[in-house]
């Protein structure tokens, strides 16, 4: 897909990767929609955009609610007329083990996680097929394809973007559609995800079960993000995949390692890996 003055519209996209994603799409001279939930840091990467002469629109939404994506929809096309790239990658999480994970936990984290990437690729398919091609990535994890301790909520919410992306890219191939679709799966990067908790409703919050294995983990993740990929390297790679569509984007492909080993054991001893 040719992209030099197509319309990308970026969920996440104060902060960390989907920033980054915003700031690539706009140097490739597309014209970019940047929503997010935190207004502060949503104006400011707009206006850093802008200043830099970049055609951008920046939309306060929480894509875990329906009608905040239908507003970002149209919001979209009233600006720019149309629409070819979505990036479903808002996200949060908590570092919980299943059995300690509070149901707020829980449905905080699928809410948003899950259930945004559905209802943005409901809402936006059609528009997106309208312009007779275009491309859908959404922002899951390692945590999809591999689910490790201490972050089950994650965990299943991440496999659920997975198989989303790998079911819709399936279907759209059935129905010979134009349209492509890719899944971003990141190790480690240096962004604000361990603090995702700034955007929530503290009420909501102080709902947490206390589980010393999953503090320790959170703290042992906060350090490993800090030492991770600079945010900036994934924008291109996931600009890649959209014009040599691409469907997997590992930014860390060493650690596909984990998933390919699990798959092996299920097909030799049976046991789950470590
Ligand atoms: N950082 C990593 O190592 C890593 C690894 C794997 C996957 N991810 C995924 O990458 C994606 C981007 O996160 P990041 O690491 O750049 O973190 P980040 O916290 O820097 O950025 C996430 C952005 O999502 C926004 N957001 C949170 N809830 C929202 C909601 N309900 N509606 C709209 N926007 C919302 C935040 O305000 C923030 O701007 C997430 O889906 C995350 O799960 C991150």
């Amino acid at each position: 897909m040719h992209i030099s003055g197509k319309v990308a519209v970026v969920t996440g996209a104060a902060s960390g990767m989907g920033l980054a994603m915003a700031q690539t799409f706009a140097d490739s001279g597309m014209k970019v929609v940047l929503a997010d939930i935190e207004e502060e840091a949503l104006a400011s990467a707009v206006s850093q955009l802008s200043a830099q002469g970049h055609s951008v629109l920046g939309v306060r939404t929480d894509v875990s609610k329906l009608s905040d994506v239908e507003a970002l929809a149209a919001a979209t096309i009233k600006e720019f007329n149309a629409v070819h790239v979505l990036c479903n990658n808002a996200g949060v999480g908590v570092g919980a083990p299943v059995g300690s994970t509070s149901l707020a936990d829980w449905k905080w984290t699928l809410d948003i996680d899950l259930w945004g990437p559905i209802y943005g690729v409901e809402i936006f398919l059609p528009l997106i097929e309208e312009q007779g091609e275009g491309h859908i990535n959404s922002t899951a994890s390692m945590a999809g394809l591999y689910a490790g301790a201490s972050l089950g909520a994650y965990n299943v919410a991440k496999h659920g973007v997975v198989a989303l992306m790998a079911s819709l890219e399936r279907d759209l191939r059935w129905r010979d559609s134009k349209v492509r679709a890719s899944v971003l799966c990141p190790g480690p990067i240096n962004t604000r995800i361990t603090e995702s908790e700034r955007n929530r409703d503290p009420d909501d919050a102080a709902k947490h079960m206390d589980s010393e294995q999953g503090q320790k983990f959170w703290d042992f993740l906060t350090r490993t993000l800090a030492n991770g990929m600079d945010p900036a390297e994934v924008g291109p790679m996931v600009l890649d995949a959209v014009v040599n569509e691409k469907f997997w984007v590992l930014t860390h492909p060493e650690m596909g390692e984990i998933a390919l080993s699990q798959a092996q054991a299920m097909l030799t001893d049976q046991r789950l890996t470590r």
